[in-house]
């Protein structure tokens, strides 16, 4: 019997929670500990940083798992090293569990750019109201660009922002796409910048962009090296079966 422990803080590792416990199999779902109040699992959780490799590798030992399931956003790449770092060194089976990025359709209006420091250069120039979607911890580094109006939706109330002229939100996903356009309208939204997170969680602000005819700057995702990745908890389901 497998004991799987899985990076968790998403969708699809919260869908794998869910199934594993139908299962009964043995496994712990593990929080980074950003958000005031995780989500509740039908599982044995635990929260907080492992302290980098060698600290999971430990983790690992002392847990005697045997299967790792990286179930992070596509965008906690630090974690995702870790795990293929650690699990290498620990004999461990690692697989991913991602979700396909988003594709711009007919009536989307997107520009794209590689990384948070090329989102951050393509607003410069006079002031604007947006949307920036991009989560808590990139905060900072818009504030490079004060010039804005920012339109924020956050999972908790933050505490000093470093953005002198914004919004906030304090909601949590998934969204839907009346909403968004409802609260960008109310806004005034001109452009949403966004992580090409994919998923059906956060999708709705693109299908409002779309039907409100607003840009969009999507950060595409970074690249991690080689892993099994897989995109379907049947998959996983599949993969702990046979490996
Ligand atoms: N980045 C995003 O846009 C985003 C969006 C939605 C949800 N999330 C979720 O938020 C969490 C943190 O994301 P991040 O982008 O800050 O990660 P990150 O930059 O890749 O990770 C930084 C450090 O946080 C710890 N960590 C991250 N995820 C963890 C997990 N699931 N369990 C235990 N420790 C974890 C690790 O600390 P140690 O080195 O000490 O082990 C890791 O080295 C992840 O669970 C992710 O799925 C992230």
């Amino acid at each position: 019997m497998p004991n799987l422990l899985i990076l968790g803080g998403t969708t699809e590792a919260n869908a794998l929670a869910q199934a594993t416990a139908d299962l009964g199999m043995p496994a712990i779902y593990s929080y980074a500990g950003r958000v005031d109040k995780p989500r509740p699992q039908p599982l044995p959780v635990r929260v907080g940083g492992f302290g980098g490799v060698d600290g999971l590798v430990a983790y690992i030992h002392d847990n005697e798992i045997t299967h790792i399931v990286d179930a992070t956003h596509p965008f906690a790449t630090q974690m995702s090293r870790n795990a293929i770092e650690a699990s290498a060194v620990a004999q461990t089976k690692l697989a991913a569990l991602t979700r396909p990025p988003w594709a711009a359709q007919a009536g989307d209006d997107w520009r794209h750019v590689p990384d948070i420091a090329a989102a951050v250069a393509a607003l410069s120039g006079d002031p604007r109201r947006i949307f920036l979607a991009v989560g808590r911890m990139h905060l900072k580094d818009f504030a490079a660009q004060p010039q804005h109006h920012y339109l924020l939706r956050l999972v908790d109330a933050p505490g000093a922002l470093p953005l002198p002229n914004c919004e906030i939100v304090v909601d949590r996903g998934p969204f839907a796409e009346a909403d968004d356009r409802a609260l960008m309208q109310r806004h005034g939204t001109k452009l949403v910048v966004s992580k090409n997170a994919g998923g059906t969680g956060a999708s709705a602000k693109l299908d409002a962009a779309r039907s409100l005819g607003v840009p969009v700057l999507m950060i595409d995702r970074p690249v991690l090296p080689q892993r099994t990745e897989l995109t379907s908890v049947a998959q996983v389901l599949d993969w702990l079966d046979h490996s």
